[in-house]
């Protein structure tokens, strides 16, 4: 376990995004995604645990009919490595086939995630899936992935906050921040 008392303290990271962007923005992703469904119901899939803040303030800011779902990978990410692999910790439990579904990822980084589970969902015969990213860092793409909605695109920086961690630290800041230099894990 690394000792969070090593890792920078928040109040020390410079802000990328404030709270208030971040709400400005994600209001309008809300909008978007409204006028696109027409009206027709939805179902939001949260990716846990990154999401879980941006699925609350996103499924507010659509205001359709919608349900919620999440799912949870492993991708063997401690920290800010990635190791390739997805394996699926917790799948849907409920049944999406012939409804649309749109997934809610916090950032969409090397691809690979959201590359598995746009393969998973497939399987499970939605009408539509959509993919709603708050943070896109393109640079750093190995696998194609085509994200309908994305929040803001950045460049190949560590960010936390707004849901986002460093071996699970920092989520719950209002604001997202760039970690740097990004620490040792232990
Ligand atoms: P991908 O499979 O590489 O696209 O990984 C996406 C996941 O990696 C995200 O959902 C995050 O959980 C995590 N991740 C990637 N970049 C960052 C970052 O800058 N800060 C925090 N988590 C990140
Ligand atoms: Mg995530």
């Amino acid at each position: 376990m690394p000792n969070q008392l090593d890792f920078p303290a928040a109040e020390n990271l410079r802000i990328l995004y404030s709270r208030e962007q971040i709400q400005t923005r994600v209001e309008e992703m809300g909008r978007q995604i409204r006028e696109d469904l027409h009206g027709e119901s939805v179902v939001l899939v949260g990716v846990l645990k990154g999401a879980a803040i941006f699925l609350a303030d996103l499924a507010r800011a659509i205001d359709i009919d919608c349900t919620f779902d999440v799912v949870a990978g492993s991708s063997n990410k401690a920290g800010t490595n990635s190791s390739g692999a997805v394996q699926l910790i917790k799948d849907l439990t409920e049944p999406v086939e012939g409804r649309h579904i749109v997934v809610v990822e916090d950032i969409l980084d090397t691809g690979v995630t959201l590359n598995f589970l746009q393969s998973h969902f497939e399987g499970h015969k939605p009408s539509s899936i959509r993919i709603a990213a708050l943070l896109d860092k393109p640079s750093r793409r190995i696998q194609p992935i085509h994200a309908h909605y994305i929040g803001f695109s950045i460049p190949n920086e560590f960010v936390v906050g707004y849901g986002m961690d460093y071996a699970e630290s920092y989520r719950n800041l209002p604001d997202i921040r760039i970690l740097e230099p990004v620490p040792e894990m232990k």
